[in-house]
């Protein structure tokens, strides 16, 4: 463990905005949160709660009131870790900035999810460019919970691993897969298209956007063209993919994608805004609800 914890961000350099990695894991320096840091929990955390119902799918929620997560304080990852252990075998570990891929691979695959310490300045409430303790424990956090979905993490984790092997190509490809459902996934409920993404679920701007504009396209989960979309980070998502829930998540990328990885190698990527014929596109219905092309 480090004795100081630093905060690593985004450095300005002559070549523009460029991210910065590191490897320590640290204690979280809790005692030396400011009052501001708990003015902007609080303040992030009453704005997107008051966002997402109806919008996040509703175990999201439910599972943060159950670990106590609220606006009065920035949450303790001890206490948080009391809780994970004992459901899911999950736990926090305090880092200071982004992770070198393979370090955070490492990190999933034993079950330990890396949480920025530090949190965001007033000044970048609706956008920063790098993961804070907002996004990490607001937005990942409560589905760590979720024996599923602790499962796919891992799963995940242990995938990255592999994948190094095969090279930067099949890395990319795993993740995009990342990107397209632990970032900006939705998800089907019997009461419509929810979000369950955690680069979602941080953003004021996108959990309203990814389900009410008519820009983006919300396309049925299919593991290779996912594998194949690029996408775009400094933007609103061009496009989401639907899952219909966490078991079917897990059994689609269950295969061994060695065979996948060779089969994609040399294909052409997708651009993030494209619809294939193959595509199964959600469309916004007359009524409320959300259906998908063939539904009756
Ligand atoms: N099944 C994948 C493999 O063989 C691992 C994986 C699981 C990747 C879940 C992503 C999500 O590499
Ligand atoms: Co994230």
């Amino acid at each position: 463990m480090n004795a100081t914890p630093r905060r690593v961000e985004h450095l300005q350099t002559d070549k523009g905005s460029v991210p910065v990695y590191t490897t320590a894991v640290i204690e979280q320096p809790w005692s030396s949160y400011s009052a501001t840091d708990h003015a902007v929990w609080a303040q992030l955390f009453r704005r997107q709660r008051e966002l997402l119902v109806g919008r996040a799918e509703d175990e999201f929620l439910r599972t943060q009131d159950a670990m106590g997560m609220g606006e009065e304080r920035i949450p303790k990852f001890d206490d948080l870790n009391r809780m994970l252990r004992a459901r899911t075998g999950w736990e926090l570990v305090g880092v200071e900035g982004l992770l070198p891929e393979l370090t955070f691979f490492e990190h999933l695959a034993h079950r330990r999810f890396p949480v920025t310490w530090w949190i965001r300045r007033p000044e970048q409430l609706d956008y920063l460019s790098e993961p804070d303790l907002f996004h990490d424990l607001f937005g990942h956090v409560p589905l760590l919970m979720n024996p599923v979905f602790a499962d796919y993490m891992q799963a995940y984790g242990q995938g990255g691993v592999r994948a190094h092997g095969f090279g930067p190509e099949a890395l990319a490809q795993l993740t995009r897969l990342y990107w397209y459902t632990v970032e900006f996934g939705l998800i089907r409920t019997a009461a419509g298209l929810r979000i369950y993404g955690a680069g979602i679920l941080s953003s004021k701007g996108e959990s309203i956007y990814c389900l009410e504009s008519a820009a983006p396209n919300r396309l049925g989960f299919e593991l290779e063209r996912i594998m194949r979309t690029r996408y775009r980070i400094d933007t609103y998502q061009k496009t989401y993919f639907v899952i219909d829930s966490y078991e079917a998540l897990m059994e689609a990328t269950r295969p061994d994608f060695a065979p996948i990885y060779a089969r994609l190698a040399g294909q052409p990527t997708i651009p993030a805004g494209e619809v294939l014929d193959s595509d199964r596109v959600f469309h916004r219905g007359t009524g409320e609800g959300w259906s998908k092309d063939g539904d009756v």
